[in-house]
């Protein structure tokens, strides 16, 4: 079976709901990052960063993949799929996907802001972190996100898997953070690109198929493109 690689951001969540960060009245425009997505933001108040991610928590709970999520899983059928996903929600877990990488981390875990080995897995009915929340060795629990300025430690795998891909799709990212975005560096040069986003963006490399609509049915088109040309 071929490889196929699938590097998702925000804009697939988008059509269930959860608003992207850099797109007009997206998440950035209502928060200042470093108030809430950084290691100062939490030093500095991490009852404001608590609510904030209890916030995207309380919102995950009320939301449910869409097309875009659920058509990736049927492309299992037909290729070994991995997926790298920039996004915090489980909505990819949800939808059915067996294989499933988390650069940025996951709403739906909390770890030790000191050992941070120590990752707790909250569930539906307390998914509610509070301030004396503590892990088993008496520090305070922190998201399990990676904030701005913080090491990637998933990158390393994200790199090996993209090296291998036969075939690679970007779905709903603005290609604006790093090192995520860096990942098209390692992709052979050979391998086809897709990239799936109603809007412009701009991508550091040549040969790539644009579809130019939202996740849902930009996934459906990329089922039947990939169908004709297996
Ligand atoms: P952005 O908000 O930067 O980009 C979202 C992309 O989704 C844009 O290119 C939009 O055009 C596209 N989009 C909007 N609606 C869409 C739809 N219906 N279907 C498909 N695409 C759509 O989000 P990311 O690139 O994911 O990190 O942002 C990367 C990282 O920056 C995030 O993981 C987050 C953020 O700060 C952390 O929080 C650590």
């Amino acid at each position: 079976m071929k490889k196929l690689v699938i590097l998702t951001g925000a804009g697939i969540s988008a059509e269930s709901g959860i608003s992207t960060f850099r797109d007009t009245g997206g998440l950035w425009e209502q928060y200042a990052i470093e108030d809430v997505a950084t290691l100062n933001a939490w030093i500095k108040d991490k009852a404001l960063v608590t609510d904030f991610y209890n916030q995207r928590r309380k919102q995950l709970l009320q939301v449910e993949p869409n097309y875009g999520h659920r058509g990736l899983v049927e492309l299992e059928k037909q290729f070994q799929v991995s997926i790298i996903t920039q996004n915090v929600d489980n909505l990819h877990e949800r939808a059915g996907s067996s294989s499933i990488l988390h650069l940025h981390g996951e709403l739906t875990k909390v770890r030790s802001e000191k050992y941070e080995n120590l990752v707790y897995e909250l569930t539906p009915d307390k998914y509610e972190v509070k301030i004396g929340d503590l892990c088993e060795k008496g520090y305070q629990l922190r998201p399990h996100i990676v904030w701005f300025g913080e090491a990637v430690p998933m990158m390393e795998q994200a790199i090996q898997i993209t090296e291998q891909a036969d075939i690679l799709v970007i779905i709903g990212t603005s290609l604006n953070v790093y090192p995520a975005a860096g990942l098209l560096y390692y992709i052979r040069t050979e391998a086809p690109v897709y990239l799936i986003d109603p809007n412009d963006v701009s991508v550091s490399r040549g040969n790539v198929h644009l579809i130019k609509k939202g996740a849902s049915e930009g996934v459906k088109e990329l089922i039947k493109l990939l169908q004709i040309q297996s």
